[in-house]
């Protein structure tokens, strides 16, 4: 595993759609192993294929620590409720804002074997992940935020 060179806010990168992968393979496999790493080295809570410079639908998650997810072409199935918090991005360090997101998701998306999974989040758990399918839209939590203000701690996406 390697850790990835993380993209910062202002490049135009962060602001594409991002394809589908084709093919959970080695190399995808390889790639989010190394989603995972850069993630945990930066003490992040998600994190995005864009943020590395991948424009490919996929992300990793962790929103509790070893609860690891890695969804490849996630589709959002269901949304309920709404739910106003803060939230930082890996692309924008020192920086978090007030964001509101559903309150319940479902998802939808193949794992890191390629098979098809479907999962039901709540809470922050829903906030991390609609946090990084955005990021495979070219959106930045920036975009949605009403307050943005100077931090120093963890828990980035
Ligand atoms: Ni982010």
């Amino acid at each position: 595993m390697a850790l990835r060179n993380i993209v910062l806010e202002g490049d135009p990168i962060l602001r594409k759609r991002c394809r589908p992968v084709d093919q959970v393979n080695d190399r995808i496999r390889m790639i989010l192993d190394d989603m995972v790493e850069t993630m945990r080295e930066y003490h992040g809570v998600g994190l995005a294929a864009p943020q590395i410079g991948m424009m490919r639908r996929m992300f990793v998650a962790e929103p509790e620590e070893g609860r690891v997810y890695c969804f490849v072409n996630p589709e959002l199935v269901e949304v309920r409720g709404s739910q106003t918090g803060d939230e930082g991005c890996l692309s924008v360090p020192g920086y978090q804002g007030t964001v509101e997101r559903p309150e319940q998701i479902r998802i939808r998306g193949l794992d890191r074997e390629g098979n098809q999974q479907e999962y039901e989040f709540k809470g922050f758990d829903a906030v991390v992940m609609t946090h990084e399918l955005d990021h495979l839209e070219g959106i930045l939590y920036t975009d949605k935020s009403t307050n943005i203000y100077e931090v120093t701690d963890d828990g980035d996406q």
